[in-house]
């Protein structure tokens, strides 16, 4: 932990201090974590954060926060959940690494009663809005999941109420916080994939997507597979695309114009009500397209997002770039590789000079060497780092704001079938 996390601080400082201009003014959270020195031990400096949802994804919150207990200083004050055996969870992790938070079934009494600077909401989707909305009314600091919420009204009223109580909206977006990410996209608004033209993003899991039921219960199947109906969830669209379509805005540094999008439920039909199959395309201002699909009943080709500029091309999911013009083979590994990939045979014999348009097979550069960071961990810890300051950089909010927008946008243009753009009210 103690290499990691000083290689990391290292990395990240190189990158904040030494970053172009155009990069940082991309990332401009990334220099919260390059400052340690509010990081003070004194009592008075504690950061106080209550923790509300202690489901799946609070839980893997409160494990990555933990991570720095011994060098941030931070207290969880508070854990609240309404389902007692994931609050029960989240109290006995607190307790073996020291803390003894407060436990709380409704957030209302734990906002009434504890003295708190933040709050960190892994609530499912639909609660997102009321509880953000009610801290930060009540002059807290609010850390929510991603996606924001399940209306464009919703999420505007969020986005509208962090700037009018002057507190923090950071939404997790842990990419955001990603070393790998970090530099690729530094390379990126450098112009080293020249003029990106089309960005493809996908995630494909194989699997039905559901939980296991308490007892096999039937009555809890709403409220532990939330993800899988429409008044909770927007499935797919809000759980994994909402991650993607970020990325996509983050590396053009624009939002969508229009999107367009179909999707079915093709394989689980199990009395789901959210899409098991879709594709959407979003089309940007200069031009550049993204072309997303997910789907969950083949998991070849896994989770990506592939950068595709005319000088080259980044993959960040497994940390690579590529350039358009790779380093030259020699000769006679050349000659090997076309035998054996029967390019000769592919050729037409005695007339055209058509030759089949092959993917390179060149594999690329790894974009950093030291992949040993967790950027759940990180968002976290620059949570911390802008609370002490008392304020973000605005981009963490509209980066949040605008990947949710434009992915319940997707959801419509799915349902009603068209192409769809932002209504003026929704644009920030
Ligand atoms: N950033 C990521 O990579 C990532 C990964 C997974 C999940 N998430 C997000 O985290 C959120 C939660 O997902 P999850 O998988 O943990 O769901 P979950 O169902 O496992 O957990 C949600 C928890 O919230 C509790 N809850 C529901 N309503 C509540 C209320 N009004 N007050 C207090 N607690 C309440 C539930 O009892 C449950 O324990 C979602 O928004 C999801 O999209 C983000």
């Amino acid at each position: 932990m103690e290499a990691s996390y000083k290689n990391r601080r290292d990395f990240i400082r190189q990158l904040a201090l030494g970053g172009s201009a155009a990069f940082l003014a991309a990332s401009p959270w990334l220099k919260v974590l390059a400052q340690s020195e509010n990081n003070t031990k004194a009592a008075s400096d504690r950061v106080r954060l209550a923790i509300i949802g202690t489901g799946s994804r609070g839980n893997e919150l409160l494990r990555n926060i933990m991570n720095y207990k011994d060098e941030q200083n931070f207290e969880i004050t508070a854990l609240c959940d309404n389902y007692e055996p994931q609050l029960e969870y989240g109290k006995n992790y607190c307790h073996e690494n020291g803390m003894k938070p407060k436990t709380y079934t409704n957030y209302k009494t734990l906002l009434e009663n504890e003295q708190i600077d933040g709050v960190i909401i892994a609530t499912p989707l639909h609660q997102h809005a009321h509880i953000t909305v009610d801290c930060l009314q009540q002059g807290l600091h609010v850390f929510c999941e991603k996606s924001m919420a399940r209306t464009l009204d919703d999420i505007r009223i969020m986005y509208d109420t962090h700037r009018s109580s002057g507190k923090i909206l950071q939404i997790g977006h842990q990419r955001l916080f990603n070393p790998v990410y970090l530099e690729g996209m530094q390379r990126i608004h450098n112009g080293q994939l020249g003029t990106i033209g089309q960005i493809r993003a996908y995630w494909h899991r194989n699997n039905n997507w559901r939980r296991a039921l308490p007892n096999n219960d039937l009555n809890f199947e709403r409220q532990i597979n939330w993800r899988l109906y429409k008044e909770y969830s927007a499935g797919l669209l809000t759980e994994l695309m909402s991650h993607q379509i970020q990325v996509a805005n983050w590396a053009l540094q624009q939002t969508p114009v229009s999107v367009m999008g179909t999707g079915s439920i093709r394989y689980w039909n199990d009395g789901r009500e959210v899409d098991d199959n879709i594709a959407v395309i979003f089309s940007y201002p200069d031009g550049t397209q993204c072309i997303y699909d997910s789907m969950t009943s083949n998991k070849k080709y896994g989770l990506e997002e592939q950068i595709m500029g005319n000088l080259g091309t980044i993959e960040f999911e497994v940390n690579r770039q590529y350039s358009e013009e790779p380093p030259a083979t020699p000769g006679i590994q050349q000659l090997i590789n076309d035998i054996e990939h029967g390019i000769f045979g592919k050729l037409p014999i005695g007339n055209s000079s058509w030759i089949p348009e092959t993917a390179s097979k060149y594999n690329g550069e790894p974009i950093i060497s030291d992949n040993e960071f967790s950027d759940t961990a990180m968002q976290l810890e620059a949570f911390i780092g802008f609370i002490r300051q008392g304020k973000a950089p605005e981009k963490i909010t509209t980066e949040g704001y605008n990947a949710s927008v434009w992915t319940i946008l997707a959801e419509e243009a799915i349902e009603k079938g068209e192409k769809l753009t932002l209504p003026d009210q929704y644009k920030i």
